[in-house]
């Protein structure tokens, strides 16, 4: 795999791809059934191979795992069952010496009912880690202090007997929210971060960073018809989002950031707009470089004016923020099985993976994408394992199907481990969807991935080049032009389960040939772009020369 020749930059996100690791189900070195860190750092050379420039590991610290990790007991530490903080310093080691860059998830919002805060908060409404949390007095006896409901089911209130007030979480009960106001919280915090980026952690991803602040008035949150998956009332969760602080916080979150070079802030950013999304930067770029674009993952069906439309809300956005592209995470089913009624997944992986990874921006992908993982999710309430998979079925089945183990090849457990069973079951497509297997067939979806990844490296129209699309409204196909001043390629995708013929106008290309850098057919080698057949959910990705007529509007950075 060529070199990022942005890895010792400070700037190394930008065109990063950005691997996201689920350490329960990645690697179990000690056979305990649950993955853990030295199986991550067992499994190494595999990222290295693929091309990624960092791993985003979801939170392994010590934990009662009630929310499996992102219910934090200790910021510091990493939860036995995964390792040590040795097996965590030798993991940053073996991935930087394959420049690889290590990232933590860092759960802002709140902390465990385990932690020592708020175990000490919980005594006594006059010790000292009382206002860590956010403590209120009932509206009357037996009532919360307001209609708040939990996003994870219930009250957002819980009662607690030994003071007799009662506590926020806007997850779990088992989650309390921490309180932000209160500047011992902030530098405590704050401190964490050191304390990672000292260890050599590039970055964090900020877990619900929306919700770091709500009213301080604690005004009810307007109701809507309807009641959620867990029988709760709907709302409308508008009191219980205070967006201007968060805004702030983040901005002394990266000035943090910035006592370290090359460090970056990713965020869980889920927006409606582009807008909301543009506030995210900052207002002078001083809050996150990398807040996630969500919007993909909400495309129901795969209509190629749908990602276009998608892809030009981020292009047409007048402010300096890099673009950052997610298909996929431990929170919503494998983009394999959103779309194409569970058939054709092997060819919706190269279509959907070659567009995001073509695009102008950063690209975070999800564990298993590359070999074409499906989700196996729970047939029965008694398996599920995820909590609100168990309060919310059927309705809410829960994100087990998505945090499967990864398959390695056709050994027991598809070599998750050596046996013992593993914490999730292993999907059954593993005897032919996994590491081993993929690696030996060149049209697999892991190595249509590695080429992708090594394309995007190599070639300079993908590195900096704008972009500039090529359709305007045709449902089937996205075609767009990515050019650089050294370098020009053409990418056109077939989103249909049919074969399409399209012509593009060659004048906006500045030629009407171009040279096949990489298809899903393998026979192509010279393309004629006025007349191009795409065999279903087809992938071409040309270079092209030549001097084109437009003027894109894309931003070259
Ligand atoms: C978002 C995380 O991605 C999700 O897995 C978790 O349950 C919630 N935040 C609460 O931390």
């Amino acid at each position: 795999m060529p070199a990022n020749k942005f890895a010792a930059s400070n700037d190394w996100w930008k065109h990063a791809v950005v691997y996201e690791v689920y350490p329960r189900s990645y690697g179990d070195s000690n056979n305990d059934g649950t993955g853990d860190l030295n199986g991550i750092t067992q499994h190494l050379d595999h990222l290295a191979k693929l091309g990624v420039d960092a791993i985003w590991i979801t939170p392994c610290f010590p934990s009662p795992q009630v929310d499996f990790g992102y219910d934090v007991s200790d910021y510091r530490n990493i939860d036995p069952q995964y390792g040590t903080l040795a097996d965590f310093d030798g993991l940053v080691a073996e991935a930087k010496k394959r420049n690889i860059k290590v990232i933590l998830d860092f759960v802002v919002n709140h902390t465990s009912d385990k932690h020592r805060w708020f175990l000490e908060s919980e005594q006594s409404k006059t010790n000292p880690y009382r206002d860590y949390y956010i403590w209120r007095d009932g509206k009357g006896p037996g009532q919360p202090p307001n209609n708040w409901t939990s996003t994870f089911g219930g009250p957002s209130w819980t009662y607690s007997d030994t003071t007799s007030q009662w506590y926020y979480h806007f997850f779990y009960p088992q989650q309390p929210d921490l309180n932000w106001r209160n500047p011992k919280v902030e530098q405590e915090m704050f401190d964490v971060t050191r304390f990672w980026y000292r260890r050599g952690v590039y970055g964090f991803r900020l877990d619900a960073v929306d919700t770091l602040f709500e009213d301080p008035n604690l005004t009810d949150n307007p109701p809507v018809p309807g009641t959620d998956a867990y029988g709760m009332p709907m709302q409308e969760h508008i009191h219980d989002h205070s967006p201007a602080e968060v805004h702030a916080e983040l901005r002394n979150l990266r000035k943090v950031a910035n006592e370290f070079p090359g460090r970056v802030l990713i965020g869980e950013t889920w927006t409606d707009t582009p807008e909301q999304l543009a506030e995210y930067y900052g207002p002078n770029n001083d809050e996150l470089q990398m807040p996630m674009y969500f919007n993909f993952t909400k495309v129901k069906t795969l209509d190629a004016n749908e990602f276009r439309q998608k892809v030009a809300a981020i292009e047409a956005n007048p402010v300096h923020g890099w673009p950052v592209y997610v298909l996929s995470n431990h929170d919503i089913r494998r983009y394999v099985d959103r779309y194409g009624n569970g058939e054709n997944k092997d060819q919706i992986a190269k279509l959907m993976s070659a567009l995001y990874l073509t695009l102008r921006g950063s690209a975070i992908m999800y564990y298993g994408e590359e070999i074409g993982m499906e989700n196996n999710d729970p047939k029965r309430v008694e398996d599920v394992k995820d909590v609100i998979g168990k309060k919310g079925w059927p309705k809410e089945i829960g994100r087990d199907g998505e945090r499967t183990p990864m398959q390695w090849n056709t050994s027991v457990n598809a070599g998750f481990n050596k046996g013992a069973t593993p914490w999730l079951p292993v999907d059954a497509n593993y005897p032919t969807h996994n590491i081993a297997t993929e690696s030996q067939d060149p049209n697999s979806v892991l190595n249509w991935y590695r080429e992708l990844i090594r394309l995007r490296r190599s070639n300079p129209a993908f590195y900096g080049g704008s972009y500039f699309s090529l359709t305007d409204t045709d449902p089937n196909i996205m075609a767009y032009l990515r050019k650089s001043p050294t370098a020009a390629t053409v990418v056109i995708l077939n989103f249909s389960a049919q074969p399409q013929t399209i012509a593009l106008d060659s004048s906006k290309i500045g030629t009407s040939t171009g040279t096949v850098l990489l298809s899903t057919d393998r026979q192509l080698k010279r393309i004629n772009l006025r007349k191009l057949r795409l065999a279903p959910y087809g992938v071409v990705i040309a270079s092209v020369h030549g001097k084109a007529t437009h003027t894109a509007a894309g931003v070259t950075h």
